[in-house]
């Protein structure tokens, strides 16, 4: 028998064993073991075609057709067959398994904007609406910035009211938003219509309505012809968009270097007795204007810095400022 009689043999059995092998197969473990045995480098299909190197040329086209027939053939019906056996899985798992769609899905809690954060928005939106702008200016300051060019120099008793926390190099935390009046007039000519909402620092003891470490709200209008009761007229309309109605305001005279007259500015629920501080106003010092450049003649201007704490606890019913640093859930989701 020629060596090509011997591969048509060879070629016609590996064709039998394959197809009747195949038939037989049920799980993966199954098919993988066929695929090692018949179609693998080291297989029965590759170990044929070695055969080829041992044929005349003349035989060796008609042994590589039949071979490459067979290998062809081979992977139909393997790739056949792993679909059937993947169909049979598939529908046996579908079988068991079902998914109730009806279920709850995972559920993400939601968070939201700290409530500071909100009142500081809105605060901001309401001034946005009657036309200011919004500045800000650095938390670590100079003293020039939060006290001199304030008209506080350094002998001034006034000082003790905004102790704050020094860094090395003499620059501090700032005591107040109002270096941010300076710091803006310093760089825009008049008019100025801004409010500054920021983090400030005081060297003072923690108690209900104290924080070494609080947030303000500054306003700075300077134009041309602006009085008190301009100030008075902003602040009532301020208030009443943001707390509404039934609350009471009062001015009272207060002192600040930078500012002449100057006011306090307390709010409480009508009906309440106890008066909460919103914070400090006046007219700007003319001193303060003088000292950006500006022409204190021609131009006046008011200013107030107001806590914001202090008015989310006035409309909230907050009881106590150290409540907005305690990082507590259940007071933050109440808003
Ligand atoms: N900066 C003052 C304070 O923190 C408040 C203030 C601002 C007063 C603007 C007058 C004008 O106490």
């Amino acid at each position: 028998m020629s060596e090509l009689d011997a591969l048509r043999e060879q070629v016609f059995r590996v064709q039998v064993d394959l197809e009747h092998d195949l038939e037989g197969l049920s799980d993966p473990e199954a098919l993988e073991a066929f695929r090692v045995e018949f179609l693998s480098r080291k297989g029965r299909l590759a170990q044929l075609f070695k055969v080829i190197g041992t044929l005349t040329p003349a035989e060796r086209s008609e042994a590589g057709q039949l071979l490459n027939a067979l290998k062809e053939r081979a992977a139909a019906s393997f790739s056949a067959r792993r679909g059937v056996l993947d169909a049979a899985a598939l529908a046996a798992r579908t079988a068991t398994e079902r998914a109730d769609l009806t279920l709850p899905g995972p559920c993400h809690r939601l968070g939201h904007l700290h409530l500071l954060t909100q009142v500081r928005q809105e605060i901001e939106s309401i001034f946005l609406r009657l036309g200011f702008d919004v500045a800000s200016g650095p938390e670590v300051e100079t003293e020039y910035y939060n006290f001199e060019a304030l008209n506080i120099p350094a002998s001034h008793p006034a000082r003790d009211e905004w102790d704050s926390f020094y860094l090395d190099d003499g620059r501090l935390l700032r005591a107040h938003t109002s270096p941010v009046q300076v710091r803006v007039m310093e760089k825009t000519p008049p008019p100025v219509r801004i409010v500054c909402p920021g983090r400030c620092y005081r060297r003072d003891s923690q108690d209900a309505t104290h924080s070494p470490v609080f947030h303000q709200i500054e306003l700075l209008w300077v134009e041309e012809g602006l009085t008190l009761a301009n100030l008075k007229y902003v602040i009532e309309l301020f208030v009443r968009e943001f707390f509404g109605e039934g609350y009471d305001m009062r001015l009272s005279g207060d002192f600040f270097p930078f500012t002449e007259p100057s006011v306090q500015v307390h709010m409480r629920p009508r009906g309440q007795t106890k008066w909460l501080e919103l914070g400090g106003a006046g007219m700007v010092n003319p001193a303060v204007l003088t000292g950006v450049g500006y022409d204190p003649e021609r131009v006046t201007g008011f200013a107030f810095g107001f806590g914001l704490e202090r008015m989310a606890m006035l409309r909230h019913r907050i009881e106590d400022i150290r409540t907005f640093l305690a990082n507590d859930l259940r007071f933050i989701t109440q808003f």
